[in-house]
């Protein structure tokens, strides 16, 4: 499976859910998941976020994330098409730290 990591909180760009072939990413407030039971690891979403959120699970990068989209994606609602990003999110790219910045 493929895993959303830090890099995507505030930032939640959604290019990502426009190109996935099985529409198995789910949204929160300011993050967005991927379900591991639907994923097909196809990686087309990956080169397309803009803040390089998104790894492999063989990614040592993934691993600390890979609960985490788990568990938000069985109480998160499905979300298939791109939205607005938020107005500050490319200021929120790249930023260290913004774990803790995750609504639940
Ligand atoms: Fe969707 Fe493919 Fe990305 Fe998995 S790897 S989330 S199936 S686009
Ligand atoms: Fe997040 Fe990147 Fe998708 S910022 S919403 S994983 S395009």
């Amino acid at each position: 499976t493929y895993v959303v990591t830090e890099n995507c909180i505030r930032c939640k760009f959604t290019d990502c859910v426009e190109v996935c072939p099985v529409d198995c990413f789910y949204a929160g407030e300011n993050f967005l998941v991927i379900n591991p039971d639907e994923c097909i690891d196809c990686g087309v979403c990956e080169p397309e976020c803009p803040a390089e959120a998104i790894f492999p699970d063989s990614d040592d990068r993934a691993t600390p994330w890979a609960e985490l989209n788990a568990k938000y994606a069985a109480v998160w609602p499905n979300i298939t098409r791109k939205i607005d990003a938020p107005a500050d999110a490319e200021e929120w790219k790249d930023k260290p730290g913004k774990k803790d910045l995750l609504s639940p």
